[in-house]
């Protein structure tokens, strides 16, 4: 068997190109031979770029190359397991991007399959490869800013009107589900602990609007949730994905940023951009070595888990648990009540 691992990428789209690069750029560990994308164009575009020659319009026919050992898999979220089970049972590793589609069951079939087929199965949490992952972590940790801590952070665009698919709770999910998977990921790793229950309220912005009526099934797009920790801690989730398409909505995002507040001090800023610790011993900087390394690394990772069999970035444990958190939080704005996340 070649050490370079040959892989497939299904969906080439805006985050297939990330994939695309990453594996580019771990030349020693693997190679893209082909894409699938029922948008042709799309795939043939990538295949221009990225150099490689085979496009198909459905992604079965890269599962049925017998030279194609693993997948990225790069489609709407809803597809995420579908494909995912397809790619165990025809014997392909899988890597396959968060969230880990919209329905707890079918990802726990998912699992099933890839334990099945012993490949490995690795979700693209590409923030638990950010270099501030672990200086948040050990911050936390070594109680920098005390203990309990609440984490909070915010996603508020205008995606209704840019990219509508994200706000079709039949295909992306909307954010509950699309964006904050990631934070529900990293702040678990960096508390060293689960949500236990979520309460949330919530609702679809302006339902009547004419971008909304294209859609076929209406996320929850606005809201606010609360995320309890078993260690104790908060996490604060605010959305507001329908907003209307100004150019001064930069004003409002670069008002707006995550936080961690503790008894001891706080933290500013996300993993994905410069941390800064305050304490009342001053101020102190993190930069952070950003996104095209964590894309790299977690493809790097991907590749040592199928030759040397080392842990995959993330597993797909952390894809069930940040989607029954997800889940939790749309049930509480449903039922107005607060939900365990045994519940789902
Ligand atoms: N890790 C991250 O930070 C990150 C960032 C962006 C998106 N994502 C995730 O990646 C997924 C795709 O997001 P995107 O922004 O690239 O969306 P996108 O709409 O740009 O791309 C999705 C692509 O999948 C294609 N597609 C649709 N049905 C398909 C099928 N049956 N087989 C193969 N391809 C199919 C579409 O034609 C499209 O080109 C989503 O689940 C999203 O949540 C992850």
């Amino acid at each position: 068997m070649s050490e370079i691992v040959r892989v497939g990428v299904i969906g080439a789209g805006r985050i297939a190109q990330r994939h695309f690069r990453a594996y580019g750029e771990n030349a020693d560990k693997a190679k893209v031979v082909c894409a699938a994308d029922p948008n042709l164009r799309a795939a043939r575009e990538s295949a221009e770029k990225f150099g490689f020659k085979d496009i198909y319009e459905d992604y079965r026919e890269v599962l049925r190359r017998d030279d194609v050992e693993a997948v990225s898999i790069c489609a709407p979220t809803a597809l995420h397991p579908v494909i995912a089970i397809a790619a165990f049972e025809a014997g392909k590793h899988v890597l396959c991007e968060k969230p880990a589609g919209l329905d707890a069951s079918l990802f726990r079939k998912a699992m099933e399959a890839g334990r099945r087929s012993g490949k490995v199965f690795a979700m693209g949490f590409m923030e638990r490869q950010m270099s501030n992952a672990k200086v948040l972590r050990d911050l936390i940790q070594s109680g920098r800013i005390g203990r309990p801590i609440v984490a909070r952070t915010a996603a508020f665009g205008s995606t209704l009107h840019r990219i509508p698919s994200f706000v079709d709770a039949e295909v992306n999910g909307g954010p509950f589900i699309d964006m904050f998977c990631h934070n529900v990921d990293t702040w678990s790793c960096a508390f060293e602990a689960k949500v236990v229950s979520v309460s949330a309220n919530g609702f679809i912005m302006s339902e009547q609007s004419a971008a909304r009526a294209k859609l076929k099934s209406p996320a929850i797009d606005t809201g606010e949730a609360v995320l309890a920790f078993d260690s104790g801690d908060l996490g604060a989730l605010s959305a507001a994905w329908s907003l209307p398409d100004l150019a001064e909505l930069n004003l409002l995002k670069k008002s707006l940023g995550d936080s961690f507040l503790g008894p001891k001090g706080f933290i500013l800023g996300g993993v994905r951009g410069t941390l800064r610790v305050v304490t009342a011993q001053g101020v102190e900087e993190f930069p952070n070595d950003g996104i095209d390394a964590a894309h790299r690394k977690q493809v790097s990772a991907f590749c040592d888990a199928i030759r040397k069999g080392t842990p995959p970035g993330a597993p797909p444990e952390a894809g069930l648990y940040t989607l029954q958190v997800s889940l939790a939080v749309l049930k509480s704005i449903r039922e107005k009540r607060v939900v365990r996340i045994e519940e789902i």
